[in-house]
């Protein structure tokens, strides 16, 4: 055998082996995300005990865009959850009105469907309950409840539920429309009819096909090395430990600064979390560990919306959560994983919605 030809030879042999190698590295990360993690389905969850109706949902499309459900007239949930910018509405605290009433920032409505509770503090179980447990909040009797633990948060519309009932029958097409997602029902223009049809339309907007989901069901070249390492280093130092599930979170609680209290900024005393519910002293600066999904989109980051900047996000969970100073190079890998969990936004017809009658 000549020499060159026995080199030729020897180099595809290493080749062989290597890329053996980094199929089986490939298969043993992915097969370790695939317990931790599930992708987004294609279409939005089953909803056994309300089935779905395409007039059901037409409403719950109303109603999600309806300003006059609030006092003022001007602000639907649409406003706050904006579906063009992820599901938020891109502020520290969610605008003014939110600083003076509730202080904290917004949770996207992307996805949070597969929470298993919902707001930073659980207080919510599913989407109905926080339409008609929480969203109408009377703004004086929340106003009176600040300075202790926040114990419900006076956010969102700020109106009673007599005031968006009233608006809503005043508008023959709302009466119609009740009618039709409800027909069995003599009288379906009722409050917790509105929290059923927003929570069927809540469950339409997910966001599948993120470039994880799709190297998740096993297309190798949906993410770049970078991001591979991303998900390899966010399971390793131990993010997953509590980012996991479908929304890499939304599925327990943990203590801000289980290892470390982080800088005052990210966890001013007022806000006590999970505690304002439960009253247990163990709930202290407890809350709801957020879905990562489409998060590039969601900034800025945690409860009280403290920074923009997702790296230094990660670099405070690493730090107060886990103990461990990541070095840049880990943070921007871990960075470009988290990115790789941006999916298809929902592409939502605007409703045109009914002219007010007085
Ligand atoms: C003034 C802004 C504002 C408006 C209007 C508003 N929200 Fe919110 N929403 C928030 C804030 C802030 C939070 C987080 C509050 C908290 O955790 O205490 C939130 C949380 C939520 C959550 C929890 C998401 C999660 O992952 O836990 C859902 C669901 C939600 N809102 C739905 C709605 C619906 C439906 C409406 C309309 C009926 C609405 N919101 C109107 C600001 C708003
Ligand atoms: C012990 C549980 C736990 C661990 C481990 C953990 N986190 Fe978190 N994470 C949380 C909680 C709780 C919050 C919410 C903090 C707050 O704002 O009150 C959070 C918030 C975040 C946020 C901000 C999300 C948003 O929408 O505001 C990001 C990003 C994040 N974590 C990424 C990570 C990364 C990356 C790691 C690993 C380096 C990690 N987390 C480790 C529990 C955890």
């Amino acid at each position: 055998m000549r020499i060159s030809t026995f080199l030729r030879l020897a180099a595809a042999l290493l080749c062989a082996v290597l890329s053996a190698h980094s199929v089986q590295a490939e298969e043993t990360l992915r097969d370790q995300a695939r317990k931790l993690f599930d992708p987004i389905p294609q279409t939005a969850p089953a909803t056994p005990n309300d089935p779905v109706t395409p007039e059901k949902l037409a409403l719950g499309k109303m109603l999600f865009f309806e300003p006059r459900l609030s006092d003022t007239h001007g602000i639907s949930c649409a406003i706050c959850h904006n579906i063009s910018i992820g599901g938020v509405d891109g502020g520290e605290l969610s605008g003014d009105r939110n600083v003076k009433l509730a202080g904290r920032e917004v949770q996207t409505v992307l996805n949070a469907v597969f929470n298993k509770s919902q707001y930073w503090d659980g207080r919510a179980s599913d989407l109905k309950d926080q339409v008609v447990n929480s969203v109408m909040a009377n703004p004086k009797a929340l106003l009176k409840s600040r300075g202790g633990p926040m114990a419900i948060n006076p956010v969102e519309l700020t109106a009673s539920k007599q005031h968006a009932i009233d608006q809503l029958r005043s508008m023959p097409a709302y009466v119609d429309a009740f009618k039709k997602a409800f027909p069995e029902q003599p009288d379906p223009l009722v409050y917790e009819n509105i929290g059923r049809a927003i929570a069927l339309f809540e469950a339409t907007l997910i966001t599948p096909d993120a470039p994880f989901d799709r190297w998740l069901v096993g297309n190798d070249t949906a993410l770049s090395e970078e991001e591979k390492t991303g998900v390899k280093l966010f399971i390793d130092k131990g993010c997953a430990s509590c980012h996991n599930g479908i929304n890499l979170g939304g599925g327990a609680y943990a203590k801000f600064g289980v290892v470390t209290p982080p800088a005052v900024e990210h966890l001013p005393a007022d806000d006590q979390g999970r505690f304002g519910v439960t009253k247990d002293i163990a709930d202290r600066y407890v809350f709801k560990i957020p879905g990562l999904r489409n998060v590039e989109l969601t900034a800025p980051y945690f409860h009280n919306g403290s920074t923009f900047d997702l790296s230094k996000a990660v670099s405070v969970m690493g730090a107060s959560q886990l103990g461990v100073a990541l070095s840049d190079d880990e943070t921007r890998k871990i960075v470009a994983f988290l990115k790789s969990l941006t999916g298809r936004q929902p592409e939502v017809t605007l409703p045109i919605l009914p002219p007010r009658s007085h």
